[in-house]
């Protein structure tokens, strides 16, 4: 608010007795809607959630060229395969570990060419009442050759074998390859946030018609109520970083996904929760 003089303008505006207090306020009052109008822009939304929608799927045959590994996969070449496409992050063998630390063990799925993995998957054990698919990724030189649908299934497979829990994955809304292939596997919309059923209808308006449809169709089910987080639970209720899980006998829990990073932050934070230092509040969009 200074000008090239350096003078500060605040102090013109508000000691001129013309009465140009008025002009300050309503720069003042421009200033706050610019500065909201920026955070609500910059606010990110939790991830969409897809459940399963039931039944073992036939089995998957393999693509020619590739196999599934039996060997154990080094931890560098796992985060290379992460890394390889550039759109799950930064991977390197410290966030590996801290990722995978919640990995069922013997559920990683590696699809190998050549002894490289190139594509992979694996079960997560993140709340008492789901199986949660985690860390799907096909190297970008061997997409749309089916490894993306071999190794979801794969380890789906691993999952349904684990015991019954609802099966479900976590996504974004820009991963139309990604939604495209849980849809035509049979995972459907979950409804875990005040904002994924205005997300998935603009999702459903980007997919190809038999997708948007399954989308549209699960979106209209009666069992589709969302099931969100009441302002009681504090700051956790709208950030960025909660999820909302429950477990097989109804009971539902907080769980922090930044302790899936960073271990100064407990998985079931104590609630109510006030002055978080990692809350980041997210979008917030109006239930229908
Ligand atoms: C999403 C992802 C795993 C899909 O992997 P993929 O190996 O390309 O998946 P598939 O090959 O099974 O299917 C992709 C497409 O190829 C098609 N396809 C499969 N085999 C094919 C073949 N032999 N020839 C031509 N097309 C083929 C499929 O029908 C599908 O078509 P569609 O996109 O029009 O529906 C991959 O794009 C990826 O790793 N993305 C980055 C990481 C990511 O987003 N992960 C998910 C996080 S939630
Ligand atoms: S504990 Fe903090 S970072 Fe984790 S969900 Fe709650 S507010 Fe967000």
């Amino acid at each position: 608010m200074e000008d090239d003089k350096g003078l500060d303008l605040r102090n013109v505006f508000s000691l001129h007795p013309s009465g140009n207090g008025t002009l300050m306020r309503g720069l003042r009052h421009l200033c706050r809607s610019l500065r909201a109008a920026l955070r609500k822009a910059s606010r990110r939304a939790p991830h969409l959630c897809m459940e399963w929608s039931g039944g073992r799927p036939p089995a998957t045959p393999v693509p020619d060229g590739y196999r599934v590994s039996d060997d154990r996969i080094e931890a560098a070449a796992w985060a290379g395969l992460l890394n390889a496409g550039g759109g799950l992050g930064p991977w390197d063998e410290q966030r590996l570990r801290l990722e995978t630390a919640r990995l069922v063990p013997d559920t990683q799925v590696f699809l190998t060419h050549g002894g490289l993995p190139v594509a992979g998957a694996g079960v997560y054990d993140r709340d008492p009442g789901s199986w949660e698919i985690g860390w799907i990724a096909v190297h970008p030189e061997h997409r749309r050759r089916g490894l993306g649908e071999a190794v979801t299934r794969l380890a789906l497979d691993r999952a349904l074998d684990l015991g019954p829990r609802t099966i479900l994955l976590y996504t974004e809304d820009h991963r139309l390859d990604a939604l495209r292939l849980y849809l035509r596997l049979g995972f459907r919309p979950a409804l875990r946030h005040r904002s994924h059923r205005r997300r998935w209808r603009s999702v459903a308006d980007r997919l190809p018609s038999e997708a948007a449809a399954q989308v549209v169709s699960s979106l209209q089910a009666p069992h589709m109520t969302p099931q969100t987080l009441p302002e009681s639970v504090g700051q956790c209720s709208d950030c960025l970083h909660i999820r909302r899980v429950a477990s097989e006998r109804g009971s539902v829990f907080v769980l922090c996904r930044r302790a899936a990073q960073d271990l100064a932050y407990p998985r079931y934070p104590n609630l109510p929760m006030s002055d978080c230092q990692g809350y980041e509040p997210c979008a917030v969009d109006e239930e229908d």
